[in-house]
């Protein structure tokens, strides 16, 4: 393993039966509070968006948010907020998703992406990859072209890259820690 997978995967905290029993949540605030992880998970990140050729970084709520706001800084690029549905102010493309139990709204700005950016969509966890679908979907929508997906973790036995691959159209999907 990689001195910076080592860095990164020391600092994040699996714990047993949260949100729910059977459930290993994967903590990753002990990584944020340490700012040589921190630097380097952004550093890595943003190599990721000069290398993908990305024009605008885009982060899911929430956890995108701290992940990718400091990798569009680092790499000189405009950030894009994915919310969750009816915090946004103006006018939004909205895309609907289903959870295990239920289902999900997420919305962007429709002025923030427009035809010729390449998106680079930052998140913490690729789970069954359906958020991340449903992000993809929504910048398609928008006119912008998607350059990749990268994550901090991909859970492999959820196989969310199996799901997402069809959708990427070739576009690179970068997991630094596959669990
Ligand atoms: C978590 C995680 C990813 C998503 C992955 O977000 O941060 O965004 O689930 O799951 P999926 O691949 O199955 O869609 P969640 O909305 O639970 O919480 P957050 O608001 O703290 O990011
Ligand atoms: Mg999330």
């Amino acid at each position: 393993m990689t001195e910076i997978r080592e860095l990164l995967l020391r600092r994040i905290r699996d714990v047993a039966d949260y949100p729910e029993p059977g459930v290993m949540f994967k903590d990753i605030t002990p990584l944020l509070a340490d700012p040589a992880a921190f630097t380097a998970l952004t550093d890595a990140l943003a190599e990721i968006a000069e290398r993908t050729g990305a024009t605008k970084v885009v982060g899911l709520e929430a956890r995108g948010f701290i992940l990718g706001a400091p990798v569009a800084v680092r790499a000189g690029l405009g950030f894009i907020p994915v919310r969750k549905a009816g915090k946004l102010p103006g006018a939004t493309l909205a895309q609907a998703y289903d959870l295990e139990y239920g289902s999900a709204e997420i919305e962007v700005h429709a002025e923030d992406l427009t035809a010729g950016d390449r998106v680079l969509i930052v998140d913490d966890v690729l789970a069954t990859g359906g958020t991340a679908e449903a992000s993809v979907q929504l910048i398609r929508r928008a006119g912008a072209e998607v350059a990749g997906l990268a994550v901090l973790m991909e859970l492999g036995f959820l196989s969310g890259r199996v799901r997402l691959e069809p959708s990427l159209n070739g576009a690179p999907l970068e997991a630094l820690l596959t669990v």
